[in-house]
């Protein structure tokens, strides 16, 4: 039906007759000569329709309406300089149409304008609801593009390294990821349910006992969890799995690969090794576990120094067990009035929505002089004052805020100040400007952590998880002891404050295992019945293992430069985890349901 793609023709097509077939992405009439923008996938082309050439062709281009899908005849010529378009790889030529077919015409009113010059402003929702409409648009088109060449330039690296693609199954048995599961009722296996993964985590660890070495799968994996920005109910993971091979060969081989990735996809070296910093340092220096480096404000635990001052709203969270940590912004005292960091302030809110009940501060002035109230003010000694200054390295100039609690809060506090402070003063380039690539592994992670509600520990990765082999000691009759405060053989990959992937070694113990499970709280019978068919197969020839998973949307996202991960799936859900294309989730008729033995106890709400 063509010979060209309309973003495909250069100069050297000059003279020659061709044939394009695309969307109309807008035409004006310019006085009795109509120029048509022809847009397919390659790109954007004019057309030029002269009624002294052929009034056929020229009656049917008057009636074209936005997005009417047609086929071109003409032959390619250069455009005069003065109206050459420099902003179009086309730009310099135009195709003189000798002949148009309408292939599809639109017949009602579109929801939004498509043509690339009005891209900016659709509704979300609407894009959405008509998604087909939004492909169509340069943006998402490159963003699904740019996903493919993700996608392709992770297998090459892997199979090249002798990985292979196994697909594990979709219909399974509930996976401890930390998430609510997607049930399936079985309409043959009466009263049972299938879950739908949320990883492969299990199934990927069997085909290591499977004898297969190196696994990877561009995974879907399903989970009903609060969305954000980056997080979908069903999202693609990009799993690996590898035999034989100890965290620091694991870690190197996927430092290549992300390479690999990023040279493909944005066209940068990124320079190797990344950085590392265990879980300790991380939480310690910024507040979580996956720090944003691409700037400084780190925080700085001040507890010890005042632990001892009057000022109790200090010396009483380190005297609970609490800490008391602060964030040095320079040339804060300028750029942050007062009121911005007590009640009702920006800044103040944003320690606020993190639990804190407040931020405390210190203005550093000339010659070492503070400004700050009067309760902290009256209780600093100099010596102390001196030793803060010196500790933050904070300048004249300098505000300290300070977060003061239980060592949790501090740093969820602190942490969102933090990310909060560095876009307000500009200290990150807005993301789809952004070419700094701050890759940073976490590692050592703790095993567990506790969960209050709960009055349990929890995996703070997954049950599977190694422990560190130092920290658990030799005598299985201490695990029991020794494994609750372990670090796990576990790495966070964390790109510009984002959880890029994670993973681990795994337990190919299953005494270990055993051991795990009940730390967790699982009755001995109750990890049996859930996890048996695992913990037998460990105890039949299981090698060392381990490997880890990449969230595929994330990284698109953040090669894109997009800000949210629904711009890099084709068919996204909703905040809502709906489809508002199809309108799923629905309601199934009645035997449906009774055939597949289930009632529904929803109570549709006054
Ligand atoms: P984890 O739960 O950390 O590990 O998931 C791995 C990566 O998947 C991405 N991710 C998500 N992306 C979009 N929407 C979601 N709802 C979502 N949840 C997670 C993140 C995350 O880093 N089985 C282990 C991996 C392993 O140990 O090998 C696992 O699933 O980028």
């Amino acid at each position: 039906m063509r010979s060209h793609g309309c973003g495909d023709l250069r100069q050297d097509a000059t003279g020659e007759e061709v044939q394009l077939c695309g969307w109309v992405d807008r035409s004006r009439d310019h006085g009795g000569v109509i120029f048509i923008d022809l847009r397919d996938r390659s790109g954007t082309v004019q057309v030029t329709v002269d009624p002294d050439l052929g009034s056929e062709a020229f009656a049917v281009a008057e009636h074209l309406r936005n997005e009417t899908v047609i086929q071109v005849a003409g032959r390619v010529r250069a455009r005069p300089a003065e109206s050459i378009n420099t902003k179009l790889a086309t730009g310099g030529l135009e195709v003189l149409a000798s002949a148009i077919t309408v292939l599809n015409s639109v017949k009602g009113n579109l929801p939004f304008p498509v043509s690339v010059h009005d891209e900016e402003n659709t509704r979300e929702e609407l894009r959405l609801r008509h998604r087909y409409l939004d492909l169509r648009r340069e943006r998402m088109n490159g963003n699904l593009r740019l996903r493919a060449r993700t996608i392709q330039a992770a297998r090459r690296f892997l199979e090249d390294q002798g990985f292979i693609e196994v697909e594990t199954p979709v219909l399974t048995r509930s996976t401890p990821e930390g998430a609510r599961d997607y049930l399936v009722p079985s309409r043959v296996c009466g009263g049972e349910w299938f879950a739908l993964p949320q990883s492969p985590q299990l199934f990927k660890q069997l085909l290591m006992v499977g004898g297969l070495e190196r696994y990877y799968q561009v995974a879907r994996c399903f989970r009903d969890e609060d969305l954000r920005a980056d997080r979908q109910p069903e999202f693609t993971q990009l799993d690996i799995e590898m035999s034989f091979m100890g965290q620091e060969e694991i870690l190197e081989l996927n430092e290549a690969l992300i390479a690999a990735i990023w040279k493909a996809a944005r066209g940068v070296e990124l320079p190797r090794p990344f950085p590392r910093l265990s879980w300790h340092e991380a939480m310690d220096r910024y507040g979580t576990d996956r720090p944003d480096t691409r700037y400084g404000l780190e925080l700085t635990n001040v507890s010890d120094l005042v632990a001892g001052m009057g000022f109790k709203v200090f010396s009483g969270a380190v005297a609970a067990g609490g800490s008391v940590k602060c964030i040095a912004v320079p040339g804060g005292n300028e750029a942050l009035s007062n009121v911005r960091i007590k009640p009702g302030g920006d800044v103040f809110s944003e320690a606020q929505a993190a639990g804190a009940g407040g931020l405390a501060f210190i203005r550093v002035r000339e010659g070492g002089e503070i400004d700050t109230i009067g309760a902290i003010k009256d209780n600093l000694s100099a010596a102390t004052k001196a030793e803060l200054l010196e500790r933050t390295g904070a300048a004249p100039g300098t505000l300290l805020l300070f977060g003061a609690g239980d060592t949790a809060t501090v740093n969820k506090a602190l942490d969102r100040v933090r990310q909060y402070l560095a876009r307000e003063l500009g200290m990150v380039p807005p993301d789809r400007e952004n070419d700094i690539w701050n890759f940073l592994w976490v590692v050592d992670f703790p095993m567990f952590e506790f969960n209050a509600e709960e009055n349990r520990l929890e995996a703070l990765h997954h049950p599977f998880c190694a422990p560190n082999a130092a920290d658990l000691g030799n005598d299985p009759a201490a695990w029991a002891t020794t494994l609750p405060a372990a670090r796990a053989q576990a790495y966070d990959l964390v790109l510009n404050g984002l959880e890029l992937g994670g993973g681990s070694l795994r337990i190919h113990d299953s005494a270990l295992q055993r051991q795990v499970l009940q730390t967790i709280g699982l009755p001995l019978e109750e990890a049996e019945r859930q996890f048996g068919f695992l913990i037998e197969a460990l105890d039949l020839g299981a090698p060392p293992h381990g490997g880890l998973a990449f969230g595929l949307d994330r990284m698109v996202m953040l090669l894109a430069g997009e800000e949210s991960i629904r711009d890099t799936i084709a068919f996204p859900k909703t905040q809502q985890a709906r489809c508002l294309l199809t309108q799923a989730p629905a309601g199934v008729a009645p035997q449906q349901l009774q055939d597949l033995h289930v009632a529904s106890t929803w109570v549709e709400p006054e």
